[in-house]
């Protein structure tokens, strides 16, 4: 079930994804080499809860910390861990949700440690184009197959591939809501975008190939092939206006 949200609910969620956003700058302005993934995910949860949220994922299906954190060939769902030291070079995927009022903002977004390689560059710089492409295709009127596909063909020319795995999601109350948001798609086809609908478009694109597998932690999702991938998201309202994102300090 799609629930669409009045303007009032728009304006919580607006707050609910200000702090989601405050948490994932000042999380990805401590992604340095020599900081562990343990240590930005207390930054993240500090922030959220100094400014009265509450860290969205912590304990979702028993998840056991604020962010994910995943470096390299990890994709998505990377476990923070005081262990997990940032070298020089790594490409770091940081995820995290605060909920507000009872409203979840959720966004993502992947940060260079030092001096990284051209191809891990454009392959973060095309991942991030690639959810503005995917924003502007999130018009009321359209269909969720205009996003995928505007993501989609925007990573393919230019030589990345799109996993499909995992994909975006209605995001309100509940961190997941209908309708499932795929990074891949046909244009004109699947569920109908009105105002009101607020969703997270989330791609996360691979260097190599599309195919994913799950770590033996449960969580962990990397590339098959062992290649970089990349991952950005926000949360954002259709509106009579167009696509708002709301996962903006
Ligand atoms: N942020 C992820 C998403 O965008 C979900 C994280 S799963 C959790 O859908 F268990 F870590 F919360
Ligand atoms: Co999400």
């Amino acid at each position: 079930m799609i629930v669409l949200k009045t303007n009032r609910e728009l304006s919580l969620m607006r707050e609910a994804c200000r702090v989601a956003a405050g948490a994932l700058r000042v999380a990805g302005e401590a992604v340095e080499p020599g900081v562990t993934t343990g240590e930005i995910d207390s930054i993240a949860r500090k922030y959220i809860e100094k400014h009265g949220a509450i860290p969205t994922f912590y304990h979702y299906n028993g998840y056991p910390a604020t962010a994910c954190i995943s470096i390299n060939d990890e994709v998505i769902h990377g476990i923070p861990s005081n262990k997990r030291v940032i070298k020089a070079g790594d490409l770091v995927s940081i995820d995290l949700g605060a909920t507000l009022h009872g409203y979840v903002g959720d966004n993502a977004a992947t940060f260079a440690a030092g001096d990284i390689s051209p191809e891990a560059k454009r392959l973060s710089d095309t991942t991030r184009e690639s959810l503005y492409e995917g924003i502007k295709a999130a018009v009321a009127g359209g269909r969720i197959g205009d996003i995928g596909f505007a993501i989609s063909r925007y990573c393919e020319d230019r030589g990345f591939s799109v996993v499909r795995d995992y994909t975006g999601h209605g995001v309100g109350t509940q961190m997941h809501e209908d309708p499932s948001v795929p990074n891949f798609g046909t244009p004109g086809r699947g569920v109908r975008l009105l105002p009101g609908m607020t969703i997270a478009i989330e791609p996360m694109i691979n260097l190599g190939t599309a195919d994913v597998r799950k770590m033996s932690d449960g969580w962990t999702i990397k590339t098959r092939d062992g290649k970089l991938s990349a991952h950005f998201e926000h949360t954002i309202a259709i509106t009579p206006d167009g696509p708002k994102i709301l996962t903006v300090e």
